[in-house]
């Protein structure tokens, strides 16, 4: 009785507030970890360096690609080897304004998250003991971390660096809704003008969605029904493993994934997730917390049909009775909110197992003969080479996939794209003797530098010429 009362009281609460959407704030700092030049260094070093994982294959870019919008494009995150992920890698983008992390706002503040990850079986699976030692050993690690923060390799810096890192760096801004805002009346257009409206207004969105970052960080149950790719016996495993250690008495019986009630135990949580930001959406697909929806009009239709009317969802998603007009307005106002994202230059920050930076673009180029055959910017020869960029074979998994392809060439019929392959490729690794280090270098090259380039701007396109909006 109370909990209905107060979640009456809140709704009225949210309402006469009249939440709203704005500019984005300059990032708060953390005042225990001030950013500076040498932090911010350290930090970018440790997010690309795949000592950080226990199979010395993975780092944060694995799953948090700064090229696919800190996110990566495959509907469930990839996991540590041997292991499944049951959801979708959040993108990172304005991570520094999140006032709760993870999809179940299970992890607080940056700093220890970075902690938790890498130890994560799920995600590294690292001892971050044996990770120290190792950092201790390599004097140019030594270095960074004295320059840091006046100390040898130890977890609390490492943790803290990470978070200056995502904080400070990973932030856009200055889309066209910011310029609008600003006053730059031509820097939306009519449609995103009118979707906005419909945005503050008819369609309810910022109910939730708003602020400079569109999140309250609040956890709703927006409707969204059991995803039956979790009926596979591995998820079935991990979704048990999970909420028994989120200490879940009732963790045998879990075969979804609760969300928030992993964390409070109260059914009043059940399938909430965290609001997330809209910043950027057009890079950050696919979207929900278990990567659902590849494009923005299957998310519109979600809202538009009132969800999928599952137990526990919240009141305020319910049919909006949006005409095909209002809802082309709404997606032309998310679009609107896309901003510069930052520069980075892959090729120097990647580092392998042992932690030396290989150039692998040098070796694509070079000594790995890949360009001879999948040309510059991996384009392909329609029907002879299978383009590498925007594959979504090249971006699933850990790397082992294309690492492997490497070492021992694929032979059969593929069919990317709609464009079918019956070839042969070499094995390029053998021939060529390259090291491991080298073909490691040369997977991640492939894999973060520039694979899966296509935007959910394109993806729109394509959906909308099939005319298949709805999924
Ligand atoms: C194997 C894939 C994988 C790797 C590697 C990985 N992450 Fe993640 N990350 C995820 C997934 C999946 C989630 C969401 C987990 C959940 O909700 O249960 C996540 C969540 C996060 C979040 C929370 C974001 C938010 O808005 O709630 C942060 C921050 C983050 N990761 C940072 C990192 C850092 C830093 C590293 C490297 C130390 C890293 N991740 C490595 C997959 C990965
Ligand atoms: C009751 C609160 C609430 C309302 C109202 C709401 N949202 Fe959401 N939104 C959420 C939550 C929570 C999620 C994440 C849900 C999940 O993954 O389970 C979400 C997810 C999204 C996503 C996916 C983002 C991503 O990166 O995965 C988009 C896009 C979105 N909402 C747009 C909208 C639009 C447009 C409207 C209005 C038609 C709207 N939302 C109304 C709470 C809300
Ligand atoms: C002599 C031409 C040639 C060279 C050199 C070559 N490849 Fe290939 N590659 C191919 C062909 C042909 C296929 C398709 C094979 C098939 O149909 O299974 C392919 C397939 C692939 C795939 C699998 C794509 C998918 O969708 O599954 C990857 C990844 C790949 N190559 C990467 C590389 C890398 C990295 C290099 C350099 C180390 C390289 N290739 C060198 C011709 C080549």
């Amino acid at each position: 009785m109370l909990k209905t009362l107060s979640t009456a009281v809140v709704l009225a609460l949210s309402t006469a507030a009249s939440a709203n959407i704005s500019l984005l704030p300059p990032v708060k700092a953390n005042p225990d970890n001030q950013p500076t030049e040498a932090r911010m260094t350290l930090g970018k070093k440790l997010f690309f360096d795949n000592r950080i994982s226990a199979s010395g294959t993975m780092n944060c870019a694995s799953c948090h690609l700064p090229h696919q919008g800190w996110t990566i494009h495959t509907p469930i995150s990839p996991a540590n080897p041997g292991w499944v992920e049951r959801r979708n890698s959040p993108t990172l983008i304005n991570v520094g304004y999140n006032q709760a992390l993870i999809w179940d706002g299970r992890a607080w503040p940056l700093e220890k998250q970075a902690i938790g990850s890498t130890k994560n079986p799920l995600h590294k699976g690292q001892n971050i003991d044996h990770l120290m030692a190792t950092f201790n050993a390599d004097p140019d690690m030594v270095k960074m971390f004295q320059a840091a923060y006046g100390n040898t390799p130890n977890t609390k810096d490492y943790g803290k660096a990470l978070a200056v890192f995502q904080r400070h760096f990973i932030v856009t801004g200055d889309s066209a809704f910011d310029l609008y805002l600003k006053g730059d009346k031509t820097a939306m257009s009519a449609p995103a003008v009118r979707g906005m409206d419909l945005f503050t207004g008819k369609a309810g969105c910022v109910a939730c969605h708003d602020g400079g970052n569109f999140s309250d960080y609040g956890f709703y149950n927006i409707g969204l029904k059991h995803n039956p790719l979790l009926d596979s016996e591995t998820h079935q495993k991990v979704l048990k493993f999970d909420a028994k250690r989120t200490g879940n008495k009732d963790w045998n019986s879990i075969n979804t994934d609760p969300g928030r009630y992993l964390i409070t135990h109260d059914k009043a949580d059940w399938g909430a997730f965290k609001t997330p930001t809209l910043r950027n959406l057009a890079d950050t697909f696919p979207y929900m917390h278990d990567g659902r929806y590849q494009t923005l009009s299957a998310v519109i239709e979600h809202y538009n049909r009132g969800g999928d009317n599952v137990k526990n969802q919240d009141p305020r998603i319910k049919p909006l009775g949006l005409s095909a007009a209002e809802k082309a307005d709404l997606l032309a106002f998310l679009q609107s909110l896309r901003g510069e994202l930052p520069e980075i230059d892959m090729a120097k920050w990647v580092r392998n197992a042992k932690g030396e930076t290989l150039d692998g673009k040098a070796l694509f180029e070079g000594k790995g003969t890949c360009i001879n055959c999948h040309q510059a910017e991996g384009q392909g020869i329609p029907g002879v080479f299978p383009p590498l960029a925007g594959n979504a074979h090249v971006s699933e998994g850990d790397g082992s996939y294309v690492a492997h392809t490497i070492l021992y060439g694929r032979s059969g019929t593929l069919s990317v794209k709609g464009l079918s392959f019956d070839a042969i490729m070499p094995p390029i690794g053998l021939q060529q003797g390259l090291s491991d280090a080298e073909i490691a270098a040369i997977a991640t090259y492939v894999r973060q530098a520039w694979s899966n380039q296509v935007s959910a701007v394109k993806l729109e396109a394509v959906a909308a010429q099939r005319g298949d909006a709805q999924h």
